[in-house]
């Protein structure tokens, strides 16, 4: 399993309010290395799918919504200790959290359109890396 990899979606508030490249640039200055990325609109089952380990919480239809209601980057990162450093790069998940400067801080519109996804664990980087990129699409 690759350790030093992170999976990130740029979700649909980012890309609506014209900030993927943006978000890019801090990714990259950052020091995570871009190793797949795509354009895509997810359809209600992918999103229903990808987000199903919160099928129980209240706010998972409308997140399956949100998620399928415009165009999102899928993007998988390397950089060392690469999971734990982009949590800390985005910032906690309500934006009114986040510290100054990270990128919900500074892109995210509120809890549920928060700008950017970004793995948990090392197995839910390679789970959702795989989800979305097949082997051939992975450098
Ligand atoms: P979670 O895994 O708790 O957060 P994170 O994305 O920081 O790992 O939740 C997944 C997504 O679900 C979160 O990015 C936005 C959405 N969400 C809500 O819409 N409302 C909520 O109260 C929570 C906790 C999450």
């Amino acid at each position: 399993m690759a350790t030093n990899r992170t999976f990130t979606m740029i979700k649909p508030d980012a890309v609506a309010n014209g900030h993927i490249g943006a978000i890019l640039n801090d990714i990259i200055a950052g020091g995570f290395k871009i190793v797949a990325m795509k354009y895509i609109q997810l359809s209600q089952e992918d999103a229903g799918a990808f987000y199903a380990v919160h099928k129980e919480r209240p706010f998972y239809a409308d997140l399956v919504s949100f998620m399928t209601s415009g165009p999102i980057v899928a993007v998988i990162l390397e950089k060392d200790n690469a999971v734990e450093d982009f949590r800390t790069l985005i910032g906690a998940t309500n934006p009114a959290d986040a510290a100054e400067g990270t990128i919900r801080n500074k892109y995210a519109v509120s809890i549920d359109a928060n700008a950017v996804h970004g793995s948990d664990s090392d197995e839910n980087a390679q789970i959702e890396g795989n989800f979305f990129f097949s082997y051939f699409e992975r450098f």
